[in-house]
């Protein structure tokens, strides 16, 4: 029998598969299906200082090959998170507790605060779509400011959540900050800004019209990224894929491309709960038809992809 254990920054996960920070994890009652479910670990919300009550509805729309979302950040702020991550403790797998400044001195304070609490890993934010700032993301003095701000806090492993670099320097730059700054894992891509028109209405299908796009249509655009980080980073740094994975496959091709788990949104909001497990045993069927025992016997044979031949 395969299983899909994994690690990330050192802590052991029970399967390759969990939540992404941002669907259905805002509230206790939903970030306790989370915890009853076969997600890995269970991911919260990305929050801010202050509680906020997020753009006008709708604000998510479920799409042809995905969904589109302009959320903006509804969430209890971060001193309800700090209590939601003792709280879950007695579940016995991970809680990664998520940031997102609305500025870039917020960091300081949120990640600080999170790391004197029961949270396992802080997953930092820097790629939200809906606020209006610009990406931090994308700025790359901004992303040094706040690592240096945050990497003083030597505790828990720190990771980034990036959003999708559509040209391969952008990963280079973002690389050396990772690696200077010891950020122990990445999760890569976040939702890439875009518009979804319905013909019929003429109309956009989201009250704020522009989002961030997530789901089928970025599957590539994560794999991409996954790959030449991992082939850019240390193996030491964890990387979680996350875009448009709603089967096991899809999960195999993440696993392929480097990535050491993999999280999941826009397939948990469509099907529920249900979706960590069957995603799981897809995956496990996938290794046990091809002999693969363990998820550390596929990332021996990850180089195949990198040789050219194969194509
Ligand atoms: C929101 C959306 C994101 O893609 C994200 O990373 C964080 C927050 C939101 O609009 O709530």
């Amino acid at each position: 029998m395969s299983n899909t254990e994994t690690y990330i920054a050192g802590l052991k996960l029970d399967s390759y598969i969990f939540n992404a920070s941002g669907v259905n994890d805002s509230v206790l009652e939903e970030l306790e299906i989370i915890a009853n479910s076969k997600s890995s670990a269970i991911t919260m919300k990305s929050c801010t200082i202050e509680p906020r009550k997020g753009n006008k509805e709708p604000r998510y729309a479920r799409t042809a090959y995905g969904s589109i979302q302009s959320m903006g950040l509804p969430n209890l702020g971060y001193k309800k998170y700090i209590e939601f991550a003792s709280y879950f403790k007695k579940y016995n797998k991970p809680v990664i507790a998520s940031v997102a400044g609305l500025c870039i001195e917020d960091y300081k304070l949120l990640v600080g605060a999170f790391q004197k609490s029961d949270a396992d890993m802080i997953e930092v934010n820097i790629s939200c779509p809906n606020t209006d700032n610009s990406i931090f993301g994308y700025d790359f003095e901004a992303v040094e400011n706040i690592l240096y701000d945050i990497s003083k806090f030597k505790n828990k492993p720190l990771g980034l959540k990036l959003p999708a670099y559509l040209d391969s320097s952008y990963n280079k730059f973002i690389s050396k900050l990772i690696r200077k700054y010891n950020i122990s894992f990445i999760t890569c891509i976040n939702s890439i800004g875009g518009l979804i028109i319905n013909s019929e209405t003429e109309s956009p299908v989201i009250k704020n019209r522009f989002g961030g796009i997530s789901g089928n249509y970025i599957k590539p655009i994560a794999l991409g990224n996954v790959r030449r980080l991992y082939e850019l980073l240390d193996k030491k740094v964890s990387i979680i894929g996350v875009g448009g994975i709603s089967s096991g496959q899809d999960a195999f091709e993440f696993l392929l491309a480097g990535a050491d788990a993999v999280q999941v949104a826009t397939a948990f909001e469509k099907e529920g709960p249900s979706c960590f497990r069957r995603i799981k045993n897809e995956l496990e069927e996938i290794l046990e038809s091809k002999n693969y025992k363990s998820i550390g016997d596929v990332k021996g044979r990850r180089e195949v992809i990198s040789s050219p031949s194969l194509f």
